[in-house]
């Protein structure tokens, strides 16, 4: 099914555009827009923003790469953003990040092989003052220690089955999926090469192709090898 914004899509985006002196300002709400509708702004979906609010497609491509807060790719179900700016970093930051790696067996970057879990390094999430922080989805988790990661992990795991393959938005009354399209595993023999899951993996291995949802196959360029790893 080729990919669109409906109808109400595009009284959505209107509304957004509403509130900016022309469309092409409306950019980064109308990225955010598509990435919940989505899942992730494939190329396909970064030409259809183009075109819905009069931006050149290099443009949006360059403000996609440009801001952690979009992603290209299939995350997680669970995508966790772990702060290791210089605040956190003082309270732990770089252990609670290396806990997570050995413990999901991932490293940043990489998602786990059931499309579970994913990770990245993050810069400051601007809450400074209660650091360990991460955020999954739109939700904070401040003041985190090894120990309270392993007990969010397990939480998520136990919520999982809740989301039916969708990804985890936020859960302050109760875990809220929204319209999102979920991580499906890759599909090999339609048009995917077989999965290529994280651990030992090159740079490649970091930007598997998958088909999501409804989304037609895609092959995005690959990552670099760093990608979701900060440049100390
Ligand atoms: S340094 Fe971690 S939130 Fe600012």
């Amino acid at each position: 099914m080729a990919l669109a914004f409906n109808d109400e899509d595009r009284a959505k985006i209107e509304q957004i555009v509403a509130r900016y002196p022309n469309k092409p300002a409306a950019l980064l709400p109308i990225l955010h827009y598509a990435q919940d509708k989505f899942g992730h702004l494939a190329p396909e979906v970064q030409l259809l923003v183009a075109h819905a609010i009069d931006v050149p497609p290099p443009r949006v491509r360059e403000v996609v790469t440009f801001y952690e807060m979009y992603h290209e790719h299939p995350e997680g179900q669970f995508h966790l953003e772990v702060c290791t700016n210089i605040s956190c970093h003082l309270m732990g930051g770089d252990a609670v990040l290396d806990h997570l790696r050995k413990k999901l067996g991932i490293a940043c970057g990489e998602h786990t092989e059931d499309g579970m879990f994913s990770l990245m390094e993050a810069e400051c999430l601007a809450s400074c003052g209660s650091g360990v922080c991460m955020k999954v989805g739109r939700d904070y988790y401040e003041s985190l220690t090894v120990d309270a990661v392993d007990a969010l992990v397990d939480r998520f795991k136990a919520m999982a089955p809740e989301l039916k393959g969708h990804h985890y938005i936020e859960g302050k009354d109760g875990p809220h999926v929204g319209p999102v399209k979920g991580f499906e595993p890759p599909r090999p023999g339609a048009g995917n090469p077989a999965p290529a899951p994280a651990k030992e993996k090159e740079a490649e291995a970091a930007a598997p192709s998958k088909a999501t949802g409804d989304l037609p196959a895609f092959n995005p360029p690959p990552l670099k090898k760093d990608d979701g790893k900060k440049k100390k």
